[in-house]
């Protein structure tokens, strides 16, 4: 063990799977994390008391789209607020985009998760346009933002990979460029039939551009959108499983019981990994229903219950889709935790895993994860005494270490009384 080190982390209570340990001193050098101990006799050029705060790995952002990010209202604001006006509108902002346009839009979004503890992403980039410049844009900005954020970017085709001549193609040619993941939306392909064929699709490129997997599976209300049965069977085929990853999969909400639980008892053999989005889902479905009225959520609580990986994603930021969103996802978890009725104390601890862990595990990060010694030093301090007040509280991130390094401060709010009003 060095004499000096570049920052030291002082008695801060590391969050491990959920619990919280006693304080420790934590040492970091050469952007890894050299030792954790209940107390270190050694010098550093930053010294940091925490004073019991918590410490935590980052948070892991599983799905959103930097693409269409901080464009809402643009040209025109989604009335019926359904994902097919979204689309719809998506569509047409999408005539003027511009290689700029895009990396400024998300490099401001990545700069304002990174500012609130979140340090890998996984963004969607629309590869529906002949252009592909929402493509080429995130993958420049992977590059440029790669010492101290990780960006994993999905080539998604957002209109479908049969529904226009040349979409299936430019899919291939996203992976050639260098996407990380594999993209799909089937239950938006023209027919059964191709939804099915576009799954296959899906995996085959996998496979062939040994890249992961992150399809849009089942995001609507219909009980008879049965595409993830598909991903799932594709996975155990192929034994892919931990690499695969459905997102939103929100018709499980609508399937009956005896289908839903035949089909987790699969997915749990598989392994794939679930993302659920619940401020865009629940704000997204039940808009056909009158009531009572569908919460449109996938059944997080119970896939959780079956030992499958869940975790959870922002999805839209101020876009076509959803004009609100700060970026927070402790915001993603405390809606996690009232849509999804997690409410028990272990599910809302599960649910700060679903942010950090459980995230990681989605991305595929392996090793490259976790507040441990001879791991890359990337964590976040927390104004929280644990996993549920930070989500009670949407708890302040003061300092976010990435790579080594401090990469930024938040001082907490603080409220001065200016009457006495005790009683
Ligand atoms: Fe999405």
């Amino acid at each position: 063990m060095v004499d000096s080190v570049s920052v030291l982390l002082r008695q801060g209570r590391l969050i491990t799977a959920g619990s919280v340990g006693e304080p420790v001193d934590i040492a970091i050098a050469d952007g890894k994390i050299q030792a954790i101990a209940p107390h270190l006799n050694i010098t550093a050029e930053t010294e940091l008391d925490l004073a019991g705060r918590l410490v935590s790995p980052p948070f892991v952002e599983s799905h959103i789209h930097l693409d269409s990010a901080l464009t809402a209202g643009q040209p025109r604001w989604n009335q019926s607020g359904t994902l097919f006006e979204g689309i719809d509108i998506w569509r047409e902002r999408k005539q003027s985009l511009t290689l700029e346009d895009v990396k400024t839009r998300a490099l401001a979004t990545l700069k304002l998760q990174a500012s609130q503890g979140t340090l890998f992403v996984r963004s969607h980039a629309d590869v529906s346009e002949p252009s592909l410049i929402p493509l080429k844009a995130l993958l420049e900005v992977r590059e440029a933002v790669k010492d101290w954020i990780t960006l994993q970017v999905v080539a998604f085709p957002q209109d479908g990979i049969y529904s226009a001549p040349g979409n299936a193609e430019r899919l291939e040619e996203a992976l050639k460029l260098g996407a990380d993941v594999v993209g799909g939306i089937p239950h938006y392909e023209l027919t059964r039939e191709d939804g099915v064929k576009s799954v296959h699709r899906i995996f085959d490129l996998a496979e062939q551009y040994d890249r992961l997997i992150d399809i849009h599976c089942d995001e609507i209300d219909d009980d008879q959108s049965r595409f993830l049965e598909v991903v799932v069977a594709e996975a155990l085929r192929r034994r892919m499983g931990d690499r695969v990853t459905a997102s939103h999969t929100t018709a499980m909400g609508s399937y009956n019981n005896a289908y839903a639980f035949k089909l987790m008892g699969f997915m749990a053999r598989s392994p794939i990994n679930i993302v659920a989005n619940p401020l865009i889902n629940l704000t997204l479905q039940g808009r056909t229903d009158t009531y009572p009225k569908r919460r449109g959520l996938t059944r997080v609580k119970e896939l959780w219950q079956q030992g499958i990986n869940v975790s959870l994603g922002n999805d839209c930021i101020q876009d076509p889709w959803y004009s609100l969103g700060s970026g927070n996802l402790l915001e993603v978890a405390s809606m996690a935790v009232h849509g999804c009725q997690m409410t028990g104390r272990d599910q809302v601890r599960a649910c700060y895993q679903m942010i950090t862990e459980n995230g990681a595990k989605t991305l595929h990060l392996g090793k490259h994860y976790g507040v441990e010694v001879g791991k890359t030093a990337n964590l976040m301090v927390l104004e929280a005494t644990d996993a549920i007040a930070a989500i009670q509280y949407r708890a302040t991130v003061c300092t976010v270490i990435s790579r080594g390094k401090v990469l930024a401060t938040t001082t907490p709010a603080q409220t001065t009384w200016q009457r006495d009003a005790s009683a």
